[in-house]
């Protein structure tokens, strides 16, 4: 554990040679470290008298404990990656009030989970309850464990150790930021080693998923629907460090769903996604159905789903490649 009195007296370079997530860290403190590599913290709070000190709402001693307690945080986040083995859900009740008719759900590792019912009948709720690790104080009075066990509170309140990742319908960027600046925005929060090239990577997969490319220049508030979309499944495909990825019916969004999926299962995570898109629900592994706000049931794929699955997979690229052929001004043909 580091404590305030060993970062004090440090120069600001070595600090951040060792712990470079420090310089999000201090730019959201509003602290000038820039260029100030051979200033120590202690040296850079003299200078800032007390009117400063009030006007930035800079309280040095707190600062300098926040600090420590970051460096820590950050540490043991590091550390403690990816350790989720499994998700359970334990039944809750559905909308009459009604005890939901299973025992216990365990979703393991690298497994897809497709959640199907109709519009209203709760599967965004569930997606809801994973999200917030729900225990019993939710409306459904689900509860969630994580390895089999009730998961300690870090889980729930750390913005650092995040359990899920949630990748919904509404996509609103309202920053003024292009494409690789936002990439750079995640990538240094998520303390990559080597960002040029992961960015680089989350630019070639997204454009792989969308059906219009753009580049790194293109602003996020210019990119389509489905580019949009396309960037957020590959920036948390790539970047994201929860163990669990929750979707929330994305099917509408122009992008190739094969080749998000895989890119969502190449890391070793655990899936969980609502839709109405027959393609997505049975490329899952098992499917959960809701009913009335309640799980009804719970779907292996079989074999015959899996062969009606490559019929569907069959059609859809003739959708596609007609709607592509349509865009660019064809008449079509038969054949
Ligand atoms: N088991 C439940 N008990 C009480 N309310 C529920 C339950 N499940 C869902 N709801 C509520 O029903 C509404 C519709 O659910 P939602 O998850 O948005 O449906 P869907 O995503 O399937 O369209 C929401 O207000 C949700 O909170
Ligand atoms: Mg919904």
């Amino acid at each position: 554990m580091i404590g305030r009195n060993q970062i004090a007296d440090r120069h600001i370079g070595s600090l951040l040679e060792d712990y470079p997530f420090l310089s999000s860290f201090f730019k959201e403190n509003g602290l000038d470290y820039q260029g100030r590599d051979d200033s120590t913290l202690n040296q850079i709070f003299e200078e800032y008298d007390e009117e400063e000190q009030e006007e930035r709402a800079m309280d040095p001693e707190l600062l300098m404990k926040q600090t420590a307690e970051f460096i820590n945080q950050m540490l043991a986040f590091l550390n403690e990656d990816n350790e989720v083995h499994s998700l359970t859900i334990l039944p809750g009740t559905d909308k009459s009030g009604e005890k939901e008719g299973f025992d216990s759900l365990v979703i393991r590792k690298s497994e897809v989970i497709s959640i199907v019912g109709p519009t209203g009948s709760g599967k965004s709720r569930l997606l809801g309850d994973i999200e917030w690790v729900a225990q019993a104080d939710t409306p459904t009075a689900r509860n969630i464990l994580i390895n089999g066990d009730v998961p300690d509170s870090t889980w729930r309140f750390s913005t650092s150790k995040k359990l899920v990742a949630q990748l919904s319908q509404n996509m609103n960027f309202v920053m003024d930021l292009n494409v690789r600046e936002f990439i750079e925005l995640h990538a240094e929060s998520r303390l990559v080693e080597n960002p040029g090239e992961v960015i680089e990577r989350i630019i070639i997969e997204a454009n792989k998923l969308a059906g219009e490319s753009f580049s790194e220049e293109t602003p996020i508030t210019s990119l389509s629907g489905g580019q949009s979309r396309a960037l957020m499944i590959a920036d948390t495909a790539i970047l994201s460090r929860s163990p669990i990825i929750l979707i929330d019916e994305i099917e509408n969004a122009g992008i190739d769903r094969k080749r998000a999926l895989d890119l969502l299962l190449s890391e070793e995570k655990i899936v969980l996604m609502a839709t109405h898109d027959p393609i997505l629900a049975l490329m899952a592994h098992r499917r959960i159905v809701i009913k009335n706000g309640g799980i009804t049931k719970v779907i292996e794929t079989t074999e015959e789903e899996r062969t009606i699955l490559s019929t569907l997979e069959e059609l859809d690229r003739t959708v596609l490649a007609y709607r592509t052929r349509l865009r660019a001004g064809e008449i079509l043909i038969k054949g």
